[in-house]
């Protein structure tokens, strides 16, 4: 049983009278365990996908299995719940909090949780040791490096112990090194700790992480590429 599966998802925004065809027709189907990538140009629907894979956002119309319950059927309490349930997000440009610490950022989903102090506490500093970030857990975001930065918010995706994280261009804001290191932490998680991978890149050096690429064109995936396997060791 795929952990996801997409079955003719279209989204349609409305714009006053202005419709925009966002998807079109996607169908995907990604198995637990797996890592993948998509990729393709500004406007040809990543995100919206990612948000609609998330349960951020509901399709206008398809089908949409998520761990074998269709999500399209949910209501704002069960979408609200299969995603705190299963699924971390790690956004471009971090969304950290600036006023709370690096420890204190990746307690937030726990609070949400209602896991009590002392064990969000551990949890969160279980995570940061993870990113390799032990030693920065009182540093505000300002006092923290963009790819440390990142690491942050990557730990506060995997503080929930997600089976699936979705990453919208993890590295795009970072510089080639920093991103790199992003992208062995992710490996990492897949290999070690099996947690399925869907990342949204404009760089092909970092779509070649995944083990197959997803290209998306117009609204819809025009092509699925089967990566190399120069780069990883799960292959
Ligand atoms: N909330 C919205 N309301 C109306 N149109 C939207 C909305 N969100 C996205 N769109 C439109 O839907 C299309 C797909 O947008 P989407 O954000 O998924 O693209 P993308 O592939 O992620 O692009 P980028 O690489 O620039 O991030 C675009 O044409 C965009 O203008
Ligand atoms: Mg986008």
């Amino acid at each position: 049983m795929p952990l996801l599966e997409l079955q003719d998802i279209t989204k349609v925004y409305h714009l006053g009278d202005v419709e925009v065809n966002a998807l079109v027709g996607v169908n995907l189907s990604i198995e637990e365990k797996e890592y993948v990538s998509i990729m393709g140009p500004s406007g040809s629907g990543k995100s919206t996908l990612l948000n609609i894979i998330g349960c951020l956002d509901l399709p206008s119309s398809g089908t949409y299995k998520l761990n074998d319950k269709h999500v399209e059927s949910m209501n704002d309490m069960e979408l609200s719940s299969s995603r705190n349930a299963m699924i971390g997000f790690v956004f471009q440009g971090f969304h950290l909090l600036s006023n709370l610490s690096a420890l204190g950022n990746v307690e937030l989903p726990l609070i949400y949780r209602g896991i009590p102090r002392n064990q969000r506490k551990e949890l969160s500093e279980k995570a940061l040791e993870k990113v390799g970030l032990k030693d920065r857990t009182k540093h505000l975001p300002t006092q923290l490096s963009g790819g440390q930065q990142q690491r942050v918010a990557i730990a506060r995706a995997l503080v929930t112990d997600p089976k699936l994280i979705l990453a919208d261009e993890p590295t795009g804001a970072l510089d080639s090194h920093t991103g790199e290191s992003i992208m062995h932490l992710f490996q990492e998680l897949n290999n070690d700790l099996g947690v399925t991978i869907i990342q949204v890149t404009h760089d092909a050096n970092v779509s070649e992480y995944g083990k197959k690429t997803f290209h998306m064109m117009d609204g819809k995936i025009e092509k699925i590429e089967s990566n190399s396997g120069l780069i990883g060791g799960n292959r």
